[in-house]
């Protein structure tokens, strides 16, 4: 019965998506999270299937491009949906786009990570289709998932990951160091409605000695949008591009 509500938890509103969003396409962003679904929702009904079990150890990364570091030692506690914007600033026209900074809201996707590891990575693709909830803590449209943790920057070096929310475990907050990246795969989102500058690389980030959690590293994976224009030409001082993407924490 689990199998089936969980489900049920990451398919109904993208059924009512479409009757409620006026914006609403079917891109193939949409088409290939459904099949995925759907494909589940058909295993889930046959008989002697196993149960979900949210076992955080059947989890398993996706494999960078550039392969980043293994997180060898390290137990996997928690994974989440992150969605948000990535900051810039340009100095003037003829300057690159400056990275500043990120704010997103982070959503409980751990379970999907253990048992439905196919959708987890659709998730952000789909996710960034979807504005943020007007209210903080709502769950994220359309998959239902949990608030279970917000990421910002204390300078422009530093993100933050803090386990702030009422509902979940308190992990504690990471002040955080970017320890490698990797492209992300060619065929990653680019953007809102597949428009774009591309998807921010894959990153592995290690907690610096300040760090107020026994979580130890960190890793941004499947990003869907996120890059700044290649140059400033035509752009404000300052501005926000949306992306999201999946972030897996280790102790
Ligand atoms: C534009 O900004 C960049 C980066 O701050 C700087 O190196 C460059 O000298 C500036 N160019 C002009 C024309 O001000
Ligand atoms: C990023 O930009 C958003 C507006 O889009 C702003 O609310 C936020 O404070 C900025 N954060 C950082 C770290 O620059
Ligand atoms: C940024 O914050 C980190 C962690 O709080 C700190 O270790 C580092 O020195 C700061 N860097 C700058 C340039 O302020
Ligand atoms: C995520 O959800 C699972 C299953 O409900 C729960 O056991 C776990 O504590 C949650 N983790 C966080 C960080 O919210």
């Amino acid at each position: 019965m689990k199998y089936s509500i969980l489900l049920a938890s990451l398919a109904p509103t993208m059924m009512a998506a479409p009757l409620t969003r006026d914006t609403f396409e079917w891109t193939p962003t949409l088409a290939g999270y459904f099949d995925v679904v759907f494909q589940y929702m058909q295993q889930a009904k046959q008989p002697g299937q196993p149960s979900p079990t949210c076992d955080l150890s059947k989890a398993a990364m996706p494999i960078a491009p550039s392969p980043l570091p293994s997180p060898a030692g390290l137990v996997l506690e928690h994974v989440a949906v992150g969605r948000g914007v990535q900051n810039y600033t340009c100095a003037n026209a003829t300057a690159t786009p400056a990275a500043v900074g990120a704010v997103a809201r982070f959503y409980n996707a751990s379970c999907v990570a253990a048992d439905y590891p196919d959708l987890l990575g659709l998730i952000p693709n789909l996710a960034l289709q979807y504005p943020l909830p007007a209210d903080p803590s709502a769950p994220l449209a359309p998959s239902e998932l949990q608030l279970s943790s917000h990421h910002f920057f204390s300078n422009t070096t530093t993100p933050v990951f803090t386990f702030d929310t009422p509902e979940s475990p308190d992990f504690g907050t990471i002040f955080a160091q970017k320890v490698h990246s990797s492209d992300a795969p060619a065929n990653a989102v680019p953007g809102i409605s597949g428009t774009g500058n591309g998807a921010v690389p894959w990153l592995y980030l290690t907690s610096r000695s300040d760090t107020e959690s026994e979580i130890k590293a960190v890793y941004r994976l499947s990003t869907a949008g996120g890059q700044p224009p290649e140059t400033c030409a035509d752009m404000p001082a300052a501005f926000s591009v949306d992306y999201s993407a999946t972030y897996w924490f280790y102790k």
